[in-house]
């Protein structure tokens, strides 16, 4: 019987009375041969469990080394020592699983490096790091599904396999049944889909959104929330292949609607997680505090994690159009002394240092930029009148550029027609979709957050790798 047994963090939170109970866990460390730190992943507090000196024989205490997996019944009691409150005086200690010393590849002693964790992701989940980590990934789902059904959305479940590109932005990975080698071919040398499983070219979704704004215009309101697939070949420390984003789209909702949404949203999840996993962020924020200790000082930032966090609760996030944001870079010290790799004019799609400068140096908040060219957003997003613009919103923050794309949705299907031939998008595949603007079409808009992005913001984690469970990034598929 498993079941019996309550759970470290639970247990931390008892009043001691000499109850017995029952716990499980792995060994951080063993003292004195005394004193064994136990931990099963509810928590970064372990338990101190207490085996009294000569009760247990030489070879049961040799196999409590880091790593192994114990069953401890004993007593609860208050604790003794400092650090904590209760211990676990230790009736029975039951080894389930040992763990060679020598060739555990996780020697918590020496600090592992985020790098060489990457390495052994398998094994990362043991560390406190990765527990406050991946603790805080559920409350943000949670929270999201949260957020949406208080506010009356439907979760769709979009496909993951489709023969849409949805950005596009040609990024996508096929998905293929027909053999490599012989490959049947039509007559023009090129690949005949037709024999394929589907029938025809199909690949990983890059979003959602398409088949997202068919349920909005029937069900006003549905949010998204699954795995997107990008082939981009950009190995940075923002950019997964595999990545999960939230996708909402409303009907009858234009671009302020969607802007205060995404604000609404993101508020929403950092409240959660301050109202439910403030153990971790204080964590986490310490590991930060450390490591910005490393940097030189102009590039630490002025505020720690939970201050950053409060900051964002209790500040509106900055509007201003591409326009603005042009003119504010252009008239930028960074730009006058040609501090920026990339060029900026009218016109250009914000690089990662254009948009940091925006955020963390020029408003120092997170930024919603608006009315980007058209040349360089998707053909979905709604026409403005001067003829150059859409109307799309990206939401920019502090540390890692953009969290969010959007848009209110092009729903005037001959101004929808005429844009995707101008950008060779196939239209008579597209039937489906342009049937929303056919038959009672309305204005409607929505955005995608990008959820390891969000990760990144609220854990202080700068690479993405690190807060995603199994990182795939280009040449790494590891586990
Ligand atoms: O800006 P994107 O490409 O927008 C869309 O996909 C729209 N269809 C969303 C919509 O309007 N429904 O992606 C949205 C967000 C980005 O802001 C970013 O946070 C994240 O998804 N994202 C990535 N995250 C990790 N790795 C990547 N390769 C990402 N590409 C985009
Ligand atoms: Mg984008």
């Amino acid at each position: 019987m498993f079941n019996t047994r309550v759970k470290v963090a639970a247990l931390l939170a008892t009043t001691p009375d000499n109850q017995e109970v029952t716990v499980m866990g792995w060994v951080r460390s063993f003292r004195n041969n005394q004193f064994i730190a136990l931990n099963d992943g509810s928590t970064n507090n372990n338990l101190q469990v207490v085996a009294e000196l000569g009760a247990y024989d030489e070879d049961l205490l040799k196999k409590i080394t880091p790593g192994a997996s114990l069953k401890v019944t004993g007593r609860l009691i208050a604790s003794l020592g400092k650090g904590q409150a209760v211990e676990v005086k230790a009736a029975t200690i039951e080894i389930l699983g040992e763990c060679n010393p020598d060739t555990y590849p996780l020697q918590l002693k020496n600090r592992p490096s985020l790098e060489y964790l990457r390495e052994i992701a398998h094994l990362r989940f043991r560390t406190n790091t990765f527990g406050a980590i991946f603790r805080v990934r559920h409350a943000l789902a949670f929270a999201t599904h949260q957020f949406f059904n208080e506010k009356g959305f439907l979760y769709l479940h979009t496909p993951i396999i489709t023969a849409s590109d949805a950005e596009g932005a040609g990024e996508m990975f096929r998905v293929s049944t027909l053999p490599f080698d012989h490959t049947p071919r039509k007559e023009d040398g090129t690949i005949d889909f037709s024999e394929d499983f589907f029938g025809r070219a199909s690949n990983l979704t890059v979003s959602g959104q398409l088949e997202g704004e068919l349920g909005a215009t029937a069900l006003s309101e549905i949010y998204t929330f699954g795995p997107t697939f990008r082939a981009e070949n950009s190995n940075t420390a923002r950019h997964l292949a595999e990545f999960w984003m939230i996708e909402p789209e409303m009907a009858f909702c234009d671009l302020e609607d969607n802007m205060n949404l995404a604000e609404a949203f993101i508020r929403y999840l950092i409240q959660y997680v301050m109202d439910h996993n403030r153990e971790d962020l204080e964590f986490l924020a310490q590991r930060l505090a450390e490591e910005e200790k490393q940097r030189p000082q102009a590039e630490r930032s002025e505020l720690g994690l939970i201050e950053k966090l409060e900051f964002v609760l209790t500040n509106q996030f900055q509007r201003i159009t591409y326009t603005q944001a042009i003119d504010i870079l252009l008239e930028s010290p960074a730009y006058k002394k040609k501090k920026f790799q990339y060029e900026v004019k009218w016109g250009i799609d914000l690089q990662s240092e254009h948009e940091r400068y925006l955020v963390e140096k020029h408003f120092k908040k997170p930024v919603i930029v608006t009315g980007y060219p058209k040349d360089i957003k998707a053909f979905y997003m709604r026409q403005n009148d001067d003829g150059k613009t859409v109307a799309a919103m990206d939401i920019l923050v502090p540390g890692i550029g953009e969290i969010v794309g959007g848009s209110q949705r092009e729903e005037r299907l001959d101004r929808l027609q005429a844009r995707m031939q101008e950008m060779h998008i196939p239209v008579e595949e597209m039937w489906w979709y342009l049937d929303t603007r056919r038959f009672g079409t309305v204005p409607h808009a929505g955005f995608g957050l990008g959820f390891e992005r969000m990760m990144l913001f609220v854990t202080g984690m700068t690479n993405i790798r690190d807060v995603i469970a199994f990182p795939r990034t280009p040449k790494s598929a590891e586990f």
